[in-house]
């Protein structure tokens, strides 16, 4: 998939974000090694620490499908500045996908792409444990 339609997909998430409290609406798309696309929202709740950001909606539902390797994910946001997932974020992706690359959509279809290694400096994921 070409980086615009993968944008493009992350951009339509926008609308299905469950986002009453925050009124701040993400989407996200993630492309899996095998060139699969899952896309997600962020999804709020009242008693606030359920809430679940965009990527990690992505995230979950190409891993519950069976995808483990991701090249790359789009995070969508209505803002002027461009929006970088948060740190537990960073740490799901590092679970998985120590290279693979952020990419950040702005409201204007700008975009700018960051190593999720350069996000997350000396990372923590299995390969660290004994
Ligand atoms: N949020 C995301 O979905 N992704 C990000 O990268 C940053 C934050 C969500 C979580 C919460 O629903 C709202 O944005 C405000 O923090």
């Amino acid at each position: 998939m070409t980086t615009e339609d993968l944008c493009q997909k992350a951009v339509d998430m926008i609308e299905r974000a469950y986002a009453p409290y925050s009124r701040f609406r993400v989407g996200a798309a993630v492309e899996c090694d095998d060139g699969s696309v899952y896309t997600g929202c962020n999804i709020e709740n009242a008693a606030f620490t359920p809430t679940c950001c965009a990527e990690r909606t992505a995230i979950f539902k190409a891993v519950s499908e069976g995808h483990l390797r991701f090249r790359r994910i789009v995070v969508a946001a209505e803002t002027e500045e461009f929006t970088a997932p948060c740190g537990v974020c960073r740490q799901v992706m590092m679970e998985f996908s120590p290279d693979m690359d952020v990419i950040m959509v702005n409201r204007e279809g700008r975009t700018q792409t960051v190593p999720l290694r350069k996000l997350l400096p000396y990372g923590f994921n299995s390969e660290n444990l004994l």
